[in-house]
């Protein structure tokens, strides 16, 4: 994933103030970090994306914290429940992905937060017409998130030796 450049820079750095009904979402910051850790370490969280990330891919991310785009997802009184980001493609879309703490599962947060994160990136970062996600057509809990959020069915295609799908929302 590539990141945002020139005109867009201040809007990826800056996703401030963002509520819901039940949650907080912010620019996510290195107090994240411990959160952040078990989205790339937890077998479960992993199960469709390679597995736990190697040692040195662990401490390159790290390194690289906080990255632009990325967003936290909190409770009201500042509970950690996931995170969400954005890149880009190949292709120049904006590109939605997300990863939530599994004992967060089930209430409906994803969904409430991706809501929010989408309606922010349609109207935050200049000329985006339509926010892609990808996942794995296996990992059916995000397959039922992309579709919950409105989002349709783009393309398919076989990536690191599995079947992926790719959703878009339009502007
Ligand atoms: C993908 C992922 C975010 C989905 O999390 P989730 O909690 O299932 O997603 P949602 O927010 O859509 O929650 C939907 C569930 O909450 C339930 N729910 C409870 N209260 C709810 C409410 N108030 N509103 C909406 N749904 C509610 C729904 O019934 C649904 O339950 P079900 O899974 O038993 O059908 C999560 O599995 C994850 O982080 N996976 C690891 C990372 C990953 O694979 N990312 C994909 C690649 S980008």
């Amino acid at each position: 994933m590539a990141e945002a450049t020139g005109a867009t820079l201040e809007a990826w750095l800056d996703p401030t103030g963002i509520t819901t009904k039940r949650l907080h979402i912010r620019a996510t910051t290195r107090d994240d970090l411990p959160a952040m850790e078990r989205t790339w370490l937890d077998p479960e969280i992993r199960r469709y994306l390679g597995g736990p990330v190697s040692t040195e891919t662990l401490e390159l991310r790290r390194q690289m914290q906080p990255r632009r785009g990325m967003f936290t997802v909190t409770l009201d009184e500042g509970t950690v429940v996931g995170f969400c980001h954005y890149g880009r493609t190949d292709r120049g879309d904006l590109e939605l992905s997300y990863s939530f703490l599994p004992e967060h599962w089930g209430y409906g947060y994803a969904r409430e937060a991706c809501t929010a994160v989408l309606n922010w990136g349609f109207a935050n970062v200049p000329g985006t017409e339509r926010i892609v996600a990808i996942t794995q057509a296996a990992n059916l809990r995000s397959v039922r998130l992309l579709q919950a959020l409105g989002m349709a069915k783009i393309d398919e295609f076989i990536q690191f030796d599995a079947p992926q799908v790719m959703y878009a929302a339009f502007r």
